[in-house]
């Protein structure tokens, strides 16, 4: 049983015990990794994301009236929206993600009508892995399935990105909204965000993996550092002449120094450097160099660190940890990913090595800040997807991303056959998941919990 499996079967006996009835769709949206390519999605620049294997879950039913009414499986307060009157931003906060998305939906004429629903994430919020980009996506994605209708992928993410915009306040690029709608299975998504092209970047040797270090230091991306940067990059875009960053050189930038005040010009040269990095490093995965990118996760991070200052004491004492025990230890390279001011770290690491290097990076980071890190692998994953109920797919056939529904992952027959056995055996709360204190991954990997490569081969289809 996959890890999506097993969250879906919970979040269904989770929905029976709050609404007392089945679900009739369940849908889910991924979080995301950014492996490289940070503060440059809204420079028009390029990212090299990847969805991970944690998400958001909505389970729903119809409901009388014109309210969809949203539960969380935390108990948190819930979320009542309703229909009769335009969709505004309102409370509790975080309500406003699926709000933006609803409203979003409503313009298109996409009316679902009352809903129940409740929803189950385990992507950790706060963590810089997009737990917002999936709420919305997931929510894009319940509105596709109750409605029948679909959007394109773009449009999908584009409205997700506008109500996090409009509703959240928050002025973020496109990167999440588009991961967690376009991931795909064992791939690297490298996404051009001046044109929205997408290109695969496969990243399917086992012997490689990703590994996720949860600094847990909160990371707040509304409290106006991100549209500063972003204030400050459109300030350096202007001096130089050009429409965004991604048109300015590296000789245009050293040349226009004496015109900008420092700030503005570290600013743009980590943008421009880091549009460089990220290139480099999609064509180094593509050639298996893994040492070539681990060095660009690193030079990512100092600029990161140095230039754009968006990260914190943790995350360096996390980078500095995993320099420290090298290649020879198992470790390509590290850097925070994500907005930055907290949350997680991404390293490049051998696989057989990958549980003494977690247990290595806990220790240390423990001893460092005083602070327990939460660590966890993850193979690349696939976009959002209806679950159960209505499958219809959200791009034009053949499209070269993965569409919400996507054969494979649809997988109603499967669901039922959960349901079947979990009657009975009902589990409690959330899922086990991988995301454990470090030191436990023997115990993940135990309760099946990274895909066997037999299944990422077949559900990915290549
Ligand atoms: C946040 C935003 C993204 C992107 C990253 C930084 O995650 O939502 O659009 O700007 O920060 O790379």
């Amino acid at each position: 049983m996959t890890y999506l499996q097993k969250l879906a079967s919970d979040t269904a006996q989770h929905f029976l015990k709050t609404y007392g009835r089945s679900p009739r769709w369940i849908v889910a949206a991924p979080g995301r990794v950014n492996v490289i390519g940070e503060h440059t999605d809204y420079n028009d620049g390029f990212v090299l994301p990847t969805a991970i294997e944690r998400y958001a879950v909505m389970a729903a039913d119809k409901a009388p009236g014109t309210a969809i009414q949203i539960r969380d499986v935390s108990g948190v307060e819930p979320a009542v929206i309703d229909l009769s009157a335009p969709v505004k931003p309102g409370t509790p906060k975080w309500s406003n993600y699926p709000r933006g998305v609803i409203a979003g939906m409503l313009e298109r004429g996409m009316t679902p009508g009352g809903l129940d629903v409740l929803l189950n994430s385990t992507v950790p919020l706060g963590g810089g892995l997009s737990s917002s980009a999936s709420l919305e996506v997931c929510t894009a994605t319940l509105i596709e399935a109750v409605t029948g209708r679909t959007l394109v992928p773009v449009e999908k993410a584009l409205l997700c990105q506008k109500a996090e915009h409009e509703f959240a306040g928050v002025p973020c690029g496109i990167m999440d909204q588009f991961i967690s709608v376009m991931g795909r299975q064992n791939n690297l998504l490298l996404l051009d965000c001046r044109s929205r092209e997408t290109q695969l970047v496969p990243m399917n040797d086992p012997a490689v993996s990703l590994l996720i270090a949860n600094s847990n230091v909160k990371h707040e991306l509304a409290n106006g550092e991100y549209a500063r940067r972003r204030a400050q990059c459109e300030t350096a875009a202007k001096i130089l002449g050009v429409s965004s960053l991604r048109d300015a050189s590296p000789e245009a930038l050293e040349n226009a120094r004496g015109r900008m005040d420092d700030v503005v010009f570290r600013r743009a040269r980590h943008v421009i450097g880091e549009i460089e990095r990220t290139i480099h490093a999609a064509e180094g995965i593509r050639a298996s160099n893994w040492p070539a990118v681990g060095q660009l996760m690193y030079a990512s991070h100092r600029s990161l660190r140095d230039d754009y200052e968006v990260s914190c004491k943790e995350l360096d004492a996390m980078v500095e940890i995993a320099e420290q025990i090298g290649i020879k230890g198992g470790v390509f390279g590290c850097r925070m990913t994500g907005g930055g001011f907290g949350g997680c770290t991404v390293a490049l690491v051998q696989t057989e090595v990958i549980e003494s290097i977690s247990e290595q990076l806990a220790a240390a980071y423990k001893k460092k800040t005083g602070i327990e890190a939460t660590i966890f692998t993850t193979r690349p994953a696939a976009g959002a997807t209806i679950v159960k109920g209505q499958g219809s797919p959200s791009g034009s056939p053949g499209a070269p991303i993965a569409p919400a529904g996507r054969a494979g992952q649809n997988s109603f027959a499967t669901l039922e056959a959960l349901d079947r056995e979990y009657n009975g055996r009902p589990t409690s709360g959330r899922p086990a998941n991988s995301e454990r204190r470090c030191g436990r991954h023997r115990v993940a990997a135990r309760q099946g919990l990274r895909y066997p490569r037999s299944y990422s081969k077949a559900a990915s289809g290549q």
